[in-house]
């Protein structure tokens, strides 16, 4: 997610909140966490506590396969990865999940029209291939206000999926703006930006091994 300032964050523990109308280009809100204006173009170490582990990741996400199959039997499940945050979870989560299993990707970018989320979701790239009476499963990295999540469910249900369910590697249910049942979720975390693990600042830390709170 690319920024369009680089002046410093003047509240750097103002997690969770939108932006104030003053300093919207500070934090802004585009469809995901509130995050930090992002001051560069290389990772900065020093700013990350690690707050999930790769060894906990990579045990909460067997466990969620060994679920998640359990809950389907031997049925095919369609895995819908929502790019790019999911990229490196939906690698994993299928691999764990194992037996019969489709691959599908969709491409999402928020309505850019201000600095709070509208629930507009652009679909920047659809499903390759129908889904009408197949077990379908979003695969996302985070579920923080719901707003994505619950637009896909809308989108994704008058195609016609035999079932329709999401699993989401992160949660921070406090933070909801609708209200949203979930299904399958590997961690519930606090309302701090995290990073790591396919989730970015700046389209960079996504390669982390690991989930980490960012703190500038
Ligand atoms: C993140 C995440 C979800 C969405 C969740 O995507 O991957 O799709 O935000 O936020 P919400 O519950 O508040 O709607 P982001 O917009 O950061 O794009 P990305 O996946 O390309 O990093």
């Amino acid at each position: 997610m690319s920024m369009q300032n680089n002046s410093e964050p003047e509240n750097h523990t103002d997690w969770g909140h939108y932006s104030s109308p003053a300093t919207p280009w500070l934090w802004a809100r585009v469809n995901g966490q509130s995050r930090p204006a992002h001051q560069g173009v290389a990772m900065d170490h020093e700013k990350l506590n690690v707050l999930i582990s790769e060894e906990r990741l990579q045990a909460r996400i067997k466990e969620l396969g060994k679920e998640i199959r359990a809950h389907y039997g031997d049925q095919c499940i369609t895995c819908i990865g929502v790019l790019k945050g999911s990229f490196m979870f939906m690698a994993d989560l299928v691999r764990a999940i194992g037996g019969d299993v489709r691959c599908e990707f969709l491409g999402v970018s928020s309505y850019q029209g201000g600095t709070k989320s509208t629930g507009v979701v652009r679909i920047t790239e659809d499903l390759r291939h129908p889904i009408e009476n197949q077990h379908c499963l979003i695969v996302e990295d985070i579920i923080d206000t719901g707003l994505t999540m619950d637009y896909l469910l809308k989108l994704l249900e008058v195609r016609g999926p035999k079932t329709l369910k999401t699993c989401s590697l992160l949660d921070k249910p406090s933070n909801r703006d609708v209200p949203l049942s979930t299904d399958f979720v590997g961690f519930s975390i606090p309302d701090e930006f995290v990073v790591g693990y396919g989730l970015d600042l700046g389209e960079l830390y996504r390669n982390l091994p690991y989930i980490a709170v960012y703190s500038p």
